[in-house]
């Protein structure tokens, strides 16, 4: 079919993309090699979007250029406009495109069979079961993620929307859509593919809106899943080599991202997702509790620090907020400069996408050797003198142990109560995501330093510099 019109120099140079996808993402496997990757990731992707220029007899070229132009045109300004804290929202948004191009995409193929089929062709069931497929996963793909987008940018509320039928709906959608991607296998229809695709959208609003918000990362990275299983599909059906392992490589790494986030959560994927519908809410109250705690002012937390051996930080959503990093990083090389050994504790799910803290130390030029994750530092909390939590609060809260009806029960945390003093810099006594109560705030150990972290910490610095 359409490979027969791409010729084998172009194969070849599809081939050399591909593998650079390869490269790609082993290089992002790393914080050395990440930048690379992205670079060597996005030339491939450079390559073989131009390529088709140079052997393909295109129609409407002027159309595709321009719409290539207004799509690098959002594309820059967004992510150069974006901040850290709001990556989650722009990954949702292009992965949604994606998804929804290929359905699109297939919708145009599903034409091709369907007039193939008026002319007595026999068409292959595998290219008609994979069509099917990519406009119903893609649309899915695409109306998921524009909810999720909406979550976190709260163009909506961030919290479970559950409603009376509301799963009788999303089970009826989806079985709908099962018999219409049926009859699209019998007999490719154009009509089935646009309901089939409706069908798609319907089923990927329900199943983002009873998401709460602390969870919607996880469904982000599953929704990316699903966009690159259907440019898989996408690319067999158009037998494209390049659409292939790009959409293999990013279904797969997506599904074990999904799952990786959802273990060190100490969730299932289902209960993430279906969750909210047997009542179980995902999202807390998020109420600030009025008990006393023990407060201080930067300059006792700077002799404080000033006396210890031994420091953790450990840093969280809040320094994210912020951007604290660059005054976090002077801070703790002073501390290094008068003898004190600190490390940074890295909680796999701080901050709100995967990998945020090591991002944002990184942008502080923090060495990735002073970056310990949770299971190796864990044990070392036992002889550390003052853990100084920056802008976390549920990575370290005990109730993820203690506490069987806490919605992160069963979460992995940084051991931060076995240490001998704590020092939480936060603004309020306000909780975390989770939206629960710490009781590690309230330990007669536990020191709070409130104020916005880079505000604060800019005052700690003065004060140590002073003693
Ligand atoms: P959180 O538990 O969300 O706590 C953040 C803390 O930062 C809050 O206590 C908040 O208190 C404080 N804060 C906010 N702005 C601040 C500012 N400008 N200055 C100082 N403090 C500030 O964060 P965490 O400990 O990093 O935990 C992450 C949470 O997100 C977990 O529940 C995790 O499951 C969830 N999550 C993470 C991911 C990934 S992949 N990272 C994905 C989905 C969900 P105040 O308001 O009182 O200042």
């Amino acid at each position: 079919m359409e490979s027969l019109t791409i010729p084998t120099w172009a194969q070849l140079v599809l081939l050399l993309c591909a593998v650079g996808f390869i490269l790609a993402l082993k290089g992002l496997s790393g914080p050395r090699t990440a930048r690379a990757g992205n670079l060597v990731g996005a030339g491939a992707a450079t390559v073989a979007c131009a390529l088709p220029f140079f052997y393909a007899d295109l129609d409407n070229v002027v159309l595709i250029l321009v719409a290539i132009a207004i799509g690098t045109a959002i594309g820059v300004v967004g992510a150069q406009r974006v901040q850290m804290t709001q990556m989650p929202q722009l990954v949702a948004l292009f992965n949604g495109v994606g998804g929804g191009a290929a359905a699109l995409v297939a919708l145009l193929e599903l034409r091709t069979f369907a007039d193939l089929d008026e002319l007595g062709v026999d068409l292959p069931v595998a290219y008609l079961v994979a069509t099917g497929f990519t406009i119903l996963v893609g649309s899915v793909s695409f109306s998921g993620s524009v909810v999720t987008f909406a979550k976190l940018q709260e163009l909506m509320t961030s919290r479970p929307v559950v409603f009376p039928g509301l799963p009788i709906a999303f089970g009826g959608a989806f079985v709908a859509a099962l018999v219409v991607a049926g009859l699209i296998v019998g007999q490719p229809a154009v009509w089935a593919g646009v309901v089939l695709g409706l069908l798609g959208l319907a089923v990927g609003v329900l199943l983002v809106l009873p998401v709460g918000g602390a969870d919607v990362p996880i469904v982000i990275s599953l929704l990316n899943a699903f966009t690159g299983l259907t440019v898989a599909a996408g690319g067999y059906v158009l037998q494209n080599t390049v659409l292939l392992v790009a959409g293999t490589l990013v279904g797969a790494s997506g599904t074990f991202l999904t799952l990786l986030m959802a273990g060190a959560m100490g969730r299932s994927v289902p209960n993430i997702l279906f969750g909210a519908l047997k009542g179980g809410s995902t999202l807390g109250a998020g109420q600030a509790s009025d008990r006393p705690v023990r407060s201080a002012g930067p300059a006792d937390v700077a002799i404080l620090l000033a006396y210890a051996e031994r420091v953790i930080v450990v840093p969280g959503y809040g320094l994210a907020v912020a951007q604290a990093q660059h005054t976090l990083r002077e801070l703790v090389d002073l501390l290094a400069e008068r003898g004190t050994k600190v490390d940074y504790a890295i909680h796999p799910v701080a901050g709100r996408m995967p990998g945020h803290m090591n991002v944002l130390l990184a942008e502080a030029q923090v060495p990735y050797e002073q970056l310990i994750e949770m299971d190796d530092i864990n044990a070392e909390f036992k002889q550390t003198d003052v853990v100084l939590v920056v802008g976390a609060n549920d990575v370290v809260n005990p109730a993820a142990r203690t506490t069987p009806s806490a919605p992160i029960y069963g979460m992995p945390i940084l051991d931060v109560d076995q240490a001998r003093q704590v020092v939480f810099m936060k603004r309020s006594m306000r909780p975390g995501f989770a939206g629960i109560e710490n009781e590690l705030l309230f330990d007669p150990r536990t020191t709070l330093l409130f104020g916005d972290a880079k505000d604060s910490m800019g005052k700690l610095l003065a004060a140590l510099k002073a003693l």
